[in-house]
């Protein structure tokens, strides 16, 4: 399968790459600003499995116009099956204090990134004829779950992408393209030590990674639309 996961030079990303890479059949591009990280995960996939193909590309994704990332994309891919929006920015601040600078740029990651690689990778998704878009969203964006202080603008953005989730199944219906998004419960990575220092996750991204590779291979021939939280506890 052809996929892309962003936000991959660590964390969640990180595994959820390496987990793909495992079993060899997949070519998958990995995205985030830090090329040195994912020349480790390259490398680190090629010791797990010489036959992995992992394709590295450094892009910033709260750059206002992908034409530059597209053509980079369109020397591998003419199709694409699973799009994997993991990358994420957090800054905790209280809402009274956030800087407004801060506040657009946690949403232009969070929000305006996922979508407008959705819109820019659509003509390769329909190519798929079967692709599953997975949004990563939070427990802090999902409706009725306890919030937490400092979290207003974060939590805010992944509720707005879990809201397009809905919204772009029902627009991509016909073209075969299922949209679904996770709901991600507390996972040891740096963004969580960043939100709550000390606080000690039930899972390890590698265990959070095998969830979501299992659910972008299959999930989509039983959810469209669906925002699931993940969660063994909140945060
Ligand atoms: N960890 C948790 O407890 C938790 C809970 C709920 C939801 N989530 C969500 O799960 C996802 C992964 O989280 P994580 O904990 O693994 O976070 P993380 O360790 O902070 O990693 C975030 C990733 O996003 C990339 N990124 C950030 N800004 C970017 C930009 N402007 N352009 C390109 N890439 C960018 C970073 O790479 P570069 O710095 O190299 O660009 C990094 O690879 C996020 O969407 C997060 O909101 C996490």
């Amino acid at each position: 399968m052809n996929i892309i996961v962003t936000g991959a030079s660590r964390g969640i990303g990180y595994e959820t790459v390496k987990n793909f890479a495992i079993s060899g059949n997949h070519k998958i591009i990995a995205v985030s600003r830090n090329i040195n990280k994912l020349n480790l995960l390259k490398a680190d996939c090629i010791k797990l499995q010489p036959n992995s193909e992992v394709i590295p590309i450094s892009y910033d994704l709260s750059n206002e116009n992908y034409n530059d990332l597209l053509k980079i994309i369109e020397t591998y891919f003419t199709t694409l099956d699973i799009l994997i929006n993991n990358a994420g920015y957090l800054v905790p601040a209280d809402f009274i204090d956030f800087d407004e600078k801060e506040a657009k740029q946690i949403f232009e990651v969070n929000f305006f990134a996922p979508a407008r690689l959705i819109k820019s990778l659509l003509p390769f998704l329909i190519n798929s004829k079967n692709a599953h878009i997975v949004n990563i969203s939070s427990m802090g964006g999902f409706q009725g779950s306890q919030k937490f202080k400092g979290l207003s603008y974060y939590s805010a953005s992944k509720a707005a992408i879990a809201n397009l989730t809905e919204c772009l199944a029902l627009e991509f219906k016909d073209d075969n393209v299922s949209v679904n998004c996770l709901a991600l419960g507390a996972v040891q990575t740096e963004m969580l030590a960043q939100a709550f220092p000390g606080y000690k996750a039930p899972l390890q991204a590698i265990e959070m990674a095998e969830n979501i590779v299992d659910f972008a291979l299959n999930g989509n021939k039983y959810y469209n639309g669906k925002i699931l939280p993940v969660s063994l506890s909140t945060p």
